[in-house]
């Protein structure tokens, strides 16, 4: 798809020679904005056709007046960007049955900024996702080829600047959910690896793809613990961009691998068992996130970690009470060994030292708990360190991608006491979400730190089960910010 922007000819609405428009409204539009289709709005919305509520539609085929074939009225909350990008997804949504090919988006009345911009773009790529790699049958019931958003000469600028940086957003998020989205069978630890060598390839990256025999070397024994349950060869990923001075210190991202979570020995029930193949989501965001960042050639450097395998009950499986160490040297009673994540990351940070981090932020679909928490409407955030959970706050917010900060007190560390290793790997249901984070923040002394539990927010379950991408949006607007 490809997405542009025009500058709105003086004559308006008129001239826009497209075959849908969609025409974002305000609540308390004046529909004299919309000239010169403002007397038959004026009507529809006197006679009742159309209200000037959010989430309103009004569709019109071969209005007189204007070029335009088709164009829908969609009625927008207020002016700012969340508002304009539901109002965006809603009118294109209406138009899937058009085979419009041609969509043009116009605001009148409103200011566009980059915002505003990167939700369009971003709300045109997740509205025409369609996963098709084992069933080629669903073939997109419709796919405009261009969107054109139109704009005043003066907010050219930044609408160009947010198409831009939208486009490479939507792009690692439809990467992500691709990841995601792949079968257990298809999406193995060696097939990441074989897609982070080709991100690599793409953008010209380092990527280094380790094995179970550099990562015995590195001695990341609770990682190989987990890993030792299945046939599935682990892997450990280290992808480096480099668009800063090698004296920058990097963003190092660390994304949750697992790409098939049975529980091991203390196995899972076998209800919708089958949506663990997305315990691999956190990898995918931040492999999409280094897919984004380098197509953007952000100022930044940016490392990316990903320790992958899967968590299998086997013969050799590590069973609970067992001991195992860490890169850290700090040892843990694995107590459960459903709560594999944690084990997995734990050498992932203590990996991340070398790279002497401006910051350090895991990504993991870590906790049920933390869905019980916030649902799944914002992601789990964990963070000591106040300035760091600032920053992750902000980027929530302007992609639109909305995280939660949580408590992390010293208290939470309590309930992973354990009579016969450093730590247990479990601290009872209370908090669940919380002690699962204070695991990991043990092994983060080093540097700034932060953690995200996406368990809530990476896919839908039910209809429309699939991945969704996130946290793509929030983890690029976080690395951009460490851009100079
Ligand atoms: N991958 C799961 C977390 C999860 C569960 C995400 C359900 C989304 C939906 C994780 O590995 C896990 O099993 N966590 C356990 C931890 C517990 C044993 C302390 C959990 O949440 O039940
Ligand atoms: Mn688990
Ligand atoms: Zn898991």
């Amino acid at each position: 798809m490809d997405f542009k922007h025009q500058i709105a000819a003086p004559a308006g609405l008129a001239g826009i020679d497209v075959d849908a428009l969609v025409l974002v409204v305000g609540e308390r539009a004046d529909p004299a904005l919309a000239a010169p289709l403002a007397t038959l709005i004026a009507n529809a919305v006197s006679e009742g056709d159309l209200v000037l509520k959010k989430g309103k539609l009004l569709y019109l085929h071969q209005p007189a007046g204007v070029a335009a074939r088709r164009v829908v009225v969609s009625v927008a909350g207020d002016a700012s960007p969340k508002a304009f990008k539901a109002a965006v997804a809603h009118g294109l949504g209406a138009l899937k049955s058009s085979g419009a090919k041609t969509v043009g988006i116009a605001a009148p009345g409103a200011t566009l900024g980059a915002g505003h911009a990167e939700a369009a773009v971003v709300a045109a790529a997740e509205a025409s996702y369609v996963y098709t790699h084992t069933k080629p049958s669903a073939t997109p019931g419709w796919m405009p080829t261009a969107i054109t958003l139109f704009c005043q000469r003066n907010e050219a600028r930044p609408v160009k600047q947010g198409l831009r940086q939208g486009s490479a957003v939507a792009a690692g998020v439809t990467m992500a959910r691709e990841f995601g989205n792949r079968p257990g069978n298809v999406c193995t630890p060696t097939w990441l690896g074989q897609q982070a060598k080709k991100i690599g390839k793409q953008f010209d990256l380092e990527v280094d793809v380790l094995d179970r025999k550099e990562i015995d070397k590195l001695g990341m024994g609770s990682f190989l613990a987990v890993a030792q349950g299945s046939d599935e060869p682990p892997r450990f990923i280290v992808a480096r961009y480099d668009g800063a001075a090698k004296s920058r210190a990097p963003v190092v991202l660390v994304g949750k691998g697992i790409t098939f979570d049975t529980g091991g020995i203390s196995l899972k029930p076998g209800a919708e068992m089958d949506e663990m193949k997305f315990d691999m989501c956190g990898a995918a965001s931040v492999l999409g996130t280094l897919a984004a960042v380098a197509s953007l050639k952000a100022r930044v450097n940016l490392v990316v970690l990903v320790p992958t395998c899967d968590n299998m009950p086997s013969g050799r499986a590590v069973k609970p009470g067992d001991v195992v160490t860490s890169m850290s040297g700090q040892t843990i009673e694995i107590l459960n060994t459903d709560a594999e994540g944690r084990l997995i990351l734990c050498d992932a940070l203590t990996y991340a030292e070398r790279f002497k981090p401006a910051v350090v932020v895991d990504v993991a679909t870590l906790t049920g708990a933390c869905v019980i928490a916030l649902g799944h409407h914002h992601s789990g955030l964990f963070s000591a360190d106040d300035a760091v959970a600032a920053r992750m706050l902000a980027a929530s917010q302007s992609a639109l991608d909305p995280c939660w900060r949580m408590p992390l007190d010293e208290e939470y560390d309590e309930a992973l006491k354990s009579n016969f290793a450093d730590m247990a790997n479990v601290g009872g249901r209370p908090g669940g979400a919380i002690t699962a984070a204070m695991f990991l923040r043990r092994y983060t002394a080093k540097f700034p730190w932060a953690h995200l539990d996406i368990a809530g927010t990476a896919w839908k379950s039910g209809a429309h089960k699939g991945a969704t991408g996130r946290p793509v949006g929030l983890l690029t607007h976080f690395v951009l910010g460490y851009a100079r």
